[in-house]
């Protein structure tokens, strides 16, 4: 399956979520293969940082001259992490993909450009449109704040999208995941980070846990 990460925003995770949701796959034996195609490169840098510091499993970060049907169909799933600077690059991974999951973070904002995403795969140029998945990312740790909620619940009304519960809140080792090339899962294995990383991997990919 080919996944694409992507919104028309900087900063609302794409690249962590594909870095983590790669480490995880690698980590389930599943053949997968990346492919960044934002020309600031996070997720090619990460990767880097991965390697160097010789964790396991590696994980290898293919640019977009990958981006061919051949390439896509050499392994059995695939992540793309988008940008927005290259448009062509992200036309052609939406023409490609099976569907695309957007990470969104809690503000009116990211909703409404969550909507213009929605309408710009739907305007890519295949006879089938890909199904797009939205998740809360960066969500109000405080009990007492509300606008998560609220926008989880704008984001389940919006046409267009499958709303997936799992939500990542905002929280410092998804940082740190960066730095130090390691998922949240490895830096620390019994925190809340970890614990809704992983119901979002089961969320996106169930036939790998049941
Ligand atoms: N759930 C989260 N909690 C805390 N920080 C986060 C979270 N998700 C992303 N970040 C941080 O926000 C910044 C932007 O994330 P990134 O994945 O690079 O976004 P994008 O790829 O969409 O531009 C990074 O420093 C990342 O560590
Ligand atoms: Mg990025």
């Amino acid at each position: 399956m080919i996944t694409v990460i992507g919104s028309l925003k900087g900063g609302s995770g794409k690249s962590t979520v594909t870095f983590n949701l790669a480490v995880w796959l690698a980590m389930a034996d599943v053949k997968v293969q990346l492919i960044d195609i934002d020309p600031q490169a996070t997720l090619t840098d990460v990767g880097d940082v991965r390697m160097e510091e010789g964790f396991d499993p590696p994980l290898k970060v293919l640019d977009k001259s990958a981006l061919t049907p051949e390439r896509l169909a050499a392994a059995d799933e695939t992540l793309i992490d988008v940008g927005t600077s290259d448009m062509e690059a992200m036309r052609r991974a939406l023409q490609y993909c099976d569907r695309v999951v957007v990470p969104v973070p809690p503000s009116q904002a990211d909703i409404w450009s969550t909507q213009r995403y929605i309408h710009l795969i739907a305007s890519a140029e295949r006879a089938k449109a890909p199904t797009v998945f939205g998740f809360i990312n960066r969500g109000d740790t405080h009990h007492a704040v509300r606008e998560t909620d609220e926008a989880a619940a704008a984001l389940v009304s919006l046409p267009g999208i499958k709303f997936i519960k799992a939500r990542l809140g905002q929280r410092t080792v998804f940082r740190r995941s960066f730095s130090e090339g390691l998922a949240v899962f490895e830096l620390e294995p019994r925190g809340k980070a970890a614990k809704e990383f992983l119901s979002l991997a089961a969320a996106l990919y169930p036939y790998l846990v049941s």
